[in-house]
């Protein structure tokens, strides 16, 4: 039998400055991929949080004059009040600094050392201070962090290394016998020509000029290094080495863990190390997705942007609606490549997907139904060969939008389903019940047409729920669904006979798009 649980997390995010749009990337297309998984039935337990120690967060609380946990505790409300407002669904928000984390990250820590693969040694090299990484000089691009191209700073102290070097046979062996593991195929490349092809090096593990951190118990002068720290909420989040571990055996191992491209390699490399050597089994799949491109650059923590570089996804949210921005999230960036934001793409794409095709389906729909109808949806129905077509056109479009989320292509999903919404404007368009209505004895007809033009506009909702949470579910309940559930083997088969509706207002209302860049760009540049 399928096992029907699902495990997916987002990686911990850095609180070291307020959410950018880039952030709320992976979190909106993990919802997205969460949301259509518990519509299917899975059981699921989506994870998020926050990333919480570090020298950086240290220094920017004490530039503002404040304790590193009242800080925080400012930055996790924000961010949680984000996340409420773009309707994201998780089940735990794990923080860093939580008392069972820290408990469990110690444990570990002591495990892997009683497992000989922690020893003390000096550490020589380069570290990237914004980063927070140590690089070897071989690793750096032109003397600078590989990753954020920003100058790096001579390292030199006594501190605990992991023996990443002893897993490299398995781990290349992980790469060449699980093709899947790391995704897209893309970045498995590039692990492996970039990272494991060079040979592994053991990684420093703990710090001892970093006060703000756990500290190892066998050593307090040091604290554990990000990475471990970090990496570790995977399974802490469940319970691992609590005193219930219940989550933990129920979901471990992770279905997916979906990251930036920037952070795979400690997804891919470290990672599965630290989870050898603690003797667990490696998430199933690990997936790298690309980067939301503002003016040419990553909206990030480490490249910091210009004034009206920086958009607050909260503009964006209260003048167009959370679905406007996670339309444009899923539906125009690719899952797995790079794409470029801009106010104009994300102003044509709400005008193009949301009020043409997502919003118009439905407030014609309806404005039918009450126009030949009285508003109510009859059981005359008599279908033809076109309604067979239809239905077997829908049957189709469900059944890819289905396949691909299970195989983690929410764009690809999210495009299958708005098809469903042209199959219906399509199908409206050919019956043409305004010509039917002014034929004698063309109501039964009518009927037929708008029954199943609404089974269609069902099958789209239902599907769209996942992606669209805000918006959609509002005409959903108009036809008596209250809670979305995805039947993958019926189609065109909702109980709507004798069903009355009213007229709504079109959900997504037409920009003129000339007059909001304007306005955008008055309040990017204030
Ligand atoms: N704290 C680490 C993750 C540790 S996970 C064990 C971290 N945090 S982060 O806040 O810097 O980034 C979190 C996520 O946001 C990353 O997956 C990153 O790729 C993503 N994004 C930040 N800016 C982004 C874009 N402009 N576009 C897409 N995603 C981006 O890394």
């Amino acid at each position: 039998m399928e096992n029907k649980n699902f495990y997916i997390t987002t990686p911990i995010y850095y609180p070291s400055n307020k959410f950018t749009l880039g952030n709320c990337y992976t979190t909106v297309l993990c919802d997205a991929i969460a949301r259509f998984h518990r519509a299917l039935g899975y059981d699921v337990f989506f994870l998020t949080g926050t990333d919480e120690h570090g020298q950086k967060i240290a220094k920017i609380a004490s530039a503002k004059n404040m304790k590193e946990m009242q800080y925080l505790n400012e930055i996790v409300a924000d961010a949680k009040d984000l996340w409420s407002l773009l309707n994201i669904s998780y089940d735990k928000f794990i923080r860093t600094t939580d008392d069972y984390h820290v408990k469990a990250v110690t444990k570990i820590f002591n495990k892997l050392y009683q497992n000989g693969d922690i020893y003390k040694s000096i550490y020589k090299g380069k570290y990237c201070v914004p980063c927070e990484s140590f690089w070897s000089e071989e690793q750096l691009v032109d003397g600078k962090c590989p990753d954020c191209g920003r100058d790096v700073i001579d390292a030199n102290e006594e501190c605990y290394f992991f023996k990443l070097s002893k897993y490299e046979d398995k781990i290349k062996k992980l790469y060449q016998t699980n093709k899947n593991f790391l995704l897209p195929e893309s970045r498995a490349n590039e692990m492996i020509n970039n990272f494991l092809s060079k040979g592994l090096k053991d990684l420093c593990v703990s710090r001892k000029t970093v006060k703000w951190g756990i500290p190892v118990e066998f050593d307090k002068d040091q604290t554990i290094y990000v990475w471990v720290d970090a990496l570790t909420n995977y399974i802490t989040a469940l319970g691992y080495l609590s005193e219930d571990e219940s989550l933990f055996k129920k979901f471990w191992p992770a279905d997916v863990h979906v990251i930036g491209k920037e952070i795979v390699r400690f997804h891919s490399i470290i990672w599965p190390a630290i989870l050898m050597s603690l003797g667990l089994p490696l998430p199933k799949m690990i997936f790298g997705h690309g980067w939301l491109i503002f003016n040419g650059g990553k909206l990030s923590k480490s490249k910091e942007s210009g004034k009206n570089e920086v958009l607050d996804p909260r503009i964006l949210i209260e003048r167009y609606s959370s679905d406007a921005v996670r339309n444009f999230l899923i539906g125009e960036i690719s899952f797995g490549q790079d794409g470029p934001y801009s106010q104009e793409l994300f102003l044509n794409s709400f005008n193009g997907i949301l009020a043409n095709k997502v919003g118009n389906l439905s407030s014609r729909l309806i404005g039918m139904i009450c126009k030949y109808q009285n508003g109510i949806i009859t059981n005359k129905i008599s279908p033809t060969e076109q309604e067979q077509n239809f239905v077997n056109t829908i049957k189709q479009l469900k059944c890819d939008s289905i396949q691909k989320i299970k195989e983690l292509k929410p764009t690809l999903s999210y495009k299958s389903v708005l098809k469903i919404i042209d199959e219906c404007n399509g199908y409206i368009d050919n019956c043409k019940p305004w010509e039917v209505a002014k034929q004698e004895g063309g109501e039964e007809r009518i009927a037929t047409i708008l029954y199943f033009a609404v089974q269609g506009l069902l099958e789209a909702y239902t599907l769209l729920d996942a992606f669209l949470p805000e918006k959609v579910c509002q005409v959903l309940k108009l036809f008596g669904i209250d809670k979305v559930k995805i039947d993958e083997n019926a189609c065109c088969n909702f109980k709507i006979d004798g069903i009355k509706v009213e007229k709504i207002t079109p959900l997504f209302a037409r920009l003129d798009i000339n007059k909001e860049i304007e306005e955008l760009d008055k309040i990017a540049n204030d």
